[in-house]
């Protein structure tokens, strides 16, 4: 049993006093945490208000200021809903940047993770951990891999696919002199902010900052199948790295026939084929992984964001050929796949690839791309809905800020991508189809706020 603070919205209290009391929180009469609860009296508001902006207040003084943050402290979560210390509830429809698919405090999760922590939960790479095995054979049972290399973040996974890749390419030609080094990336693409997965993200303003980053690295026109081949055919690429949906870059799906042309131009010139799947893996688009749709398979797939349901992992999954050309020492890190981490990626893993619930992500993304089309689809400003499964986009002819901004007013949190003008939905996997209904009807109550915003 594991002690976790938390504050109950007023509304939802059953005490009017200010007081702090333990609780059980049970899931089906098995106790399986016990909480430290403020149960705020609703003439507390205020006191809980001054809490929030003090929060805000220092977190501009002490920490350095990469982000620019939305005007709300969350305290809690549960299920698809998140509060502020003042007790307002939030729908959420961004799961942590498409983290939290299992949603928040899912009991499963929380027993894998207190189970293991009370039984270990860091002990590096040094020695064998049973979770860490555990994680990779049912990774590889379910996917196109024959290994797995664990990091803590998306861009730690792509930095080891490129690492990867170079390694290949050098084992794979002793002879050469000068064996293929660089890398194709994609308009529109985000593979991360380190060094070298900073220099496959396509945003020029992340990296002109910062340069010179790794060097090698031409951008193509996502989706341009003959520019791909045509520079994949001249013999330098170690590796093409690409999204089979771009998240960050504005929620595009690649085509099927982009995918097998790259696939194929990869094979015929001995390139590695990267797949990105960071955001779009994992039971989001309502297949395991969003290349299953394709019926294309890389050499490498990076994951990340919800294999353990919030904890920092990632994933870089190889096939044979290519764990073959490395060695004890080539990559590594200290945190990585450890066993509290694991533990809870296999409670993910188990619960996300059960064909079931993979079905009713599909069934939940249809609908909801049918209300939206539905609700939003006359606005003079929506351009597109689109998008496959749970992660979706709705493409407008103006920034999407306001409407972001209106509808976390009204208590729905909403994501941006590609540049300021979609609104991004990534609602927890978990989600109800009423959930997505109350989520479709507040943004069509805010989107007025558009013209406001436009004629201003
Ligand atoms: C497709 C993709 N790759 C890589 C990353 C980087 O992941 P992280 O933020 O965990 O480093 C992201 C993050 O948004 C992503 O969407």
């Amino acid at each position: 049993m594991s002690s976790i603070h938390l504050f109950l919205k007023p509304s939802i209290s059953h005490a009017a006093t200010n007081l702090r009391r333990s609780i059980k929180l049970q899931n089906g009469g098995r106790v399986i945490a016990c909480a430290t609860v403020d149960l705020r009296a609703p003439d507390s508001t205020a006191a809980a208000a001054a809490e929030s902006k003090a929060v805000m207040e220092a977190e501009a003084r002490v920490l350095v200021g990469t982000y620019a943050r939305a005007p709300v402290v969350i305290s809690m979560g549960k299920g698809c809903k998140v509060y502020d210390p003042e007790g307002k509830e939030y729908l959420d429809m961004t799961s942590g940047i498409a983290v939290n698919a299992l949603g928040h405090g899912d009991p499963d999760w929380v027993r894998a993770v207190t189970e293991q922590a009370n039984l270990l939960t860091h002990v590096s790479n040094v020695f064998y951990s049973i979770p860490q095995v555990e994680l990779a054979k049912r990774l590889i049972a379910c996917s196109f891999a024959d290994r797995v290399f664990f990091s803590n973040s998306g861009t730690e996974a792509n930095e080891a696919a490129i690492k990867f890749a170079r390694k290949f390419q050098k084992f794979s030609h002793p002879d050469m002199k000068y064996p293929p080094t660089e890398f194709i990336s994609f308009s529109n693409s985000f593979h991360g902010r380190t060094m070298g997965a900073l220099a496959l993200t396509s945003k020029e303003h992340y990296r002109t900052p910062f340069e010179p980053v790794m060097p090698g690295v031409t951008f193509l026109e996502y989706g341009n199948v003959q520019a791909a081949e045509e520079l994949i055919r001249c013999g330098k690429i170690a590796a093409v790295f690409v999204e089979p949906i771009q998240g960050e870059g504005g929620i595009y799906s690649a085509t099927k026939e982009f995918l097998q042309a790259l696939r194929k131009a990869c094979d015929d010139a001995g390139s590695l084929l990267v797949f990105d799947e960071v955001q779009c893996g994992l039971g989001r688009t309502g297949y395991l992984w969003a290349h299953e749709s394709y019926g294309v398979f890389p050499d490498i797939m990076t994951l990340a964001k919800p294999l353990a349901g919030g904890l920092p992992i990632g994933a870089a999954l190889v096939t044979e050929k290519v764990a073959a050309a490395i060695n004890f020492g080539d990559h590594g890190s200290t945190f990585a796949g450890g066993p509290l981490i694991c533990n809870a990626g296999i409670a993910v893993l188990d619960k996300i690839s059960n064909p079931g619930f993979l079905a009713s992500v599909s069934k939940k993304g249809k609908y909801f791309k049918e209300i939206l089309m539905q609700k939003l689809g006359g606005n003079l400003h929506v351009r597109e809905v689109r998008g496959m499964g749970l992660i979706i986009g709705i493409e407008l002819n103006v920034s999407a800020s306001p409407l972001v901004d209106a509808c976390r007013d009204s208590g729905l949190l909403i994501l941006t991508a590609g540049k300021g003008n979609v609104v991004r939905l990534v609602p927890p996997l978990v989600v109800s189809g009423q959930e997505l209904d109350h989520a479709a009807e507040i943004l069509l109550e805010c989107l007025p706020v558009l013209d406001e915003s436009n004629s201003s």
